[in-house]
């Protein structure tokens, strides 16, 4: 019998496939095609303490290996998200974990402590703290030790769910914003978000996206990802969930050879939202192929050159 179930945290997840916030709305918006029990869990989009509408358009490009999106945060806010999101979720078996973002420490912890205040089946909180595509906030948090420190600290205080910081790769070190995360309390880290780029129109001469720089996303950024998953494997001793450019289970595979004890696909969701449920099956045929009986065995084997 193939074991594919991770731990994190006290939560046993069914696999370690998850889909990645933003690209499978709130959770509850599922096309019929998709069988959700077979999602390790589903991470919202991101909830801001007032609604956003997000950026004007355009706001997604295509590229060559993925895509380019300034989206904006655009959000119900966290006051809809506790009256209608939240109750149809008492339905649901496949654990939710909630996205929050904000654009100030006292924001962030506010939308916490309203949730907390809520009886709710939320099993835990990703931060995300690598928004590249809102002018205040955002990304701003996950580039700075001190400010990943001061908020992590702030969100342990308010919640004993799963705490989980998301990391961007847009900065020089991405080890020492992890490290930073794990001393103040948080109970793992994801990473990655979007990389920033651009896309120009040769022949109108314009930016592709009206926010002129937006975040790559898709098969392009595995490389970074794995890197980001690897370093920080080195460095810390917390848990790490995988996100980049993920399509089918040898990439999963890959992600946690690197270091990562679970994943998220993003991307990917939108050209076939069916996909987890095909990488589950991936993951399954590989560990028999293998005879790996346990998939959270591979955590961390890549063998590397001297
Ligand atoms: C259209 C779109 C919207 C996204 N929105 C969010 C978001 O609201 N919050 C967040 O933390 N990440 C968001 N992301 C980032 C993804 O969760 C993920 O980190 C990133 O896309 C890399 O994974 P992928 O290559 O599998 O897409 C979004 C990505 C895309 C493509």
């Amino acid at each position: 019998m193939i074991d594919l179930t991770v731990k994190l945290k006290n939560i046993t997840f069914r696999n370690p496939v998850f889909v990645a916030s933003g690209t499978f709305g709130y959770g509850i918006e599922i096309p019929d095609l998709v069988d959700i029990s077979r999602l390790g869990a589903i991470i919202t989009k991101s909830v801001t303490l007032h609604p956003r509408e997000g950026n004007p358009p355009p706001r997604i490009v295509e590229t060559a290996s993925g895509m380019l999106n300034s989206i904006g945060l655009a959000n119900v806010g966290v006051d809809r998200y506790i009256t209608e999101l939240i109750p149809r979720y008492e339905s649901l078996e496949t654990p939710i974990i909630m996205n929050i973002a904000g654009s100030s420490l006292d924001e962030y912890t506010a939308i916490l402590r309203k949730v907390e205040s809520v009886s709710s089946n939320i099993i835990g909180y990703e931060v995300n703290i690598s928004c590249p595509n809102v002018k205040k906030g955002g990304m701003q948090f996950g580039v700075d030790r001190e400010l990943t420190a001061r908020l992590t600290e702030q969100l342990r205080k308010c919640t004993e769910r799963l705490l989980i910081m998301k990391l961007s790769p847009n900065v020089t070190d991405i080890t020492a914003i992890a490290a930073a995360a794990e001393n103040a309390g948080a109970d793992a880290v994801s990473a990655i978000n979007t990389v920033v780029g651009m896309g120009i129109d040769a022949i109108t001469r314009k930016s592709k996206i009206y926010m002129t720089y937006g975040g790559l996303s898709g098969p392009a950024i595995k490389p970074i990802g794995l890197a980001a998953v690897h370093k920080i494997h080195r460095k810390c001793s917390l848990p790490i969930i995988g996100i980049g450019g993920i399509t089918c289970g040898n990439d999963v595979v890959e992600y946690l050879l690197a270091g990562a004890i679970a994943v998220e696909v993003g991307t990917a969701n939108f050209r076939n939202p069916g996909i987890v449920q095909a990488i589950v099956r991936d993951l399954y045929t590989y560990c028999k192929e293998q005879k790996i009986d346990q998939i959270s065995g591979l955590s961390g084997g890549v063998e590397t050159y001297p």
